[in-house]
């Protein structure tokens, strides 16, 4: 009768209850809205990193202007500039009796004045093309390279040099300037045609 009576009792009455679980905390529940700013602080960079920085980018910036400049290179001409054969070099009244050497660097000549002609001198050793000197106190050229000697009218006297040197053609302008034209040259070789009374080789005086 017992057992009856508490399967009665446990088939009508309510489950018995489970051992009461941990409640979580309650968390405060904001109002929907604008998310907060977020504030991220961030510290400057360190000296050596800008310096660091802007070597590198120097060398790009340098290394791409290098490879424009070769890239521009490319469509350029490869010519050779060269100063122009005929100049002008004043009057014949400018110069005095003797040898001028003023356009030995800038021409490569010299004016040589006698009483009777001035002509020009293209400063090149006939042996083998060195450019002499002139020696005032000697009143000669000599080579520096192996000892060739001309007189003060570039004609070869000593050295292995086997001609004078040769004299540029000259004449007057309009204005009555000298005009020289070192492509073409007259010249004296051994044994053969002087050329230096050819017109052109002088100016009469
Ligand atoms: S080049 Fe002038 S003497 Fe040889």
């Amino acid at each position: 009768m017992d057992s009856s009576l508490d399967q009665q009792s446990s088939a009508g009455a309510p489950p018995p209850a489970s051992p009461a679980a941990p409640s979580a905390p309650k968390v405060p529940v904001k109002p929907a809205g604008k998310p907060p700013a977020v504030v991220i602080e961030s510290t400057p960079d360190p000296p050596v990193n800008k310096i660091r920085r802007r070597i590198v980018w120097a060398s790009v910036v340098g290394f791409l202007t290098t490879c424009f400049l070769m890239f521009i290179r490319f469509f350029l001409p490869r010519a050779i500039f060269e100063p122009s054969s005929t100049f002008k070099i004043g009057f014949p009244g400018d110069y005095a009796l003797g040898v001028d050497t003023k356009y030995q660097q800038m021409y490569r000549i010299w004016v040589d004045k006698t009483s009777d002609r001035l002509f020009v001198v293209y400063a090149r050793c006939t042996h083998l093309g060195c450019t002499p000197d002139w020696k005032p106190s000697e009143n000669k050229f000599k080579c520096p390279c192996h000892g060739s000697g001309y007189d003060s009218e570039a004609i070869n006297f000593e050295g292995p040099a086997p001609r004078p040197m040769d004299r540029a053609h000259v004449e007057l302008d309009a204005e009555g300037q000298i005009v020289v034209d070192v492509s073409k040259l007259y010249k004296w070789p051994k044994g053969e045609k002087n050329e230096f009374n050819d017109p052109g080789a002088y100016i009469p005086l």
